[in-house]
């Protein structure tokens, strides 16, 4: 076991955990940031992304060693003093989550896609989003929510 300080939601945290830990059990079991969401574990589906120096990445695979000093953003970091960001909020007026259980790494992808292209076009959507899956099939309305928080 290490302890290590880590630089999330503009705060710093400290975890005592083992060196190989990945991130998603480092947020979600010792800091109770349950907001990143655990689904293959293997780096496939997405549902764990988060930003790490506003970089998508899968916290499934990313062991909390590798992390040092860089910033990482969780979705319960996203919103700014309570507001939503036009994206959450797009999110919202497009209705695009079903079950849900996706959304908050869906969000954080599409969060960095606008980030690197504030304007994309469909097929840099596609290409971001590839990685995200939704048992539900939002994704034609995730589309609409990116192009509406793009707008
Ligand atoms: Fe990390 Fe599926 S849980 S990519």
């Amino acid at each position: 076991m290490k302890t290590y300080e880590l630089k999330i939601n503009g705060g710093v945290h400290k975890a005592e955990v083992e060196e190989d830990t990945p991130m998603l059990w480092v947020l979600r079991d010792a800091l109770g940031l349950m907001g990143t969401k655990f689904g293959c574990g293997v780096g496939q589906c997405g549902a764990c992304t988060i930003h790490l120096n506003g970089q998508a990445v899968r916290s499934c695979t990313l062991p909390v060693e590798s992390v040092g000093n860089a910033e990482v953003t969780t979705i319960e970091g996203l919103a700014e003093e309570g507001e939503l960001t036009p994206l959450q909020a797009a999110w919202c007026e497009h209705d695009v989550a079903q079950c849900g259980y996706c959304q908050a790494g869906q969000i954080m992808s599409a969060a960095a896609l606008l980030k690197a292209h504030p304007h994309p076009e469909d097929s840099q959507i596609d290409e971001a989003m590839a990685g995200n899956f939704c048992r539900c099939a939002t994704y034609a309305r995730i589309r609409e929510a990116i192009h509406t928080a793009a707008a």
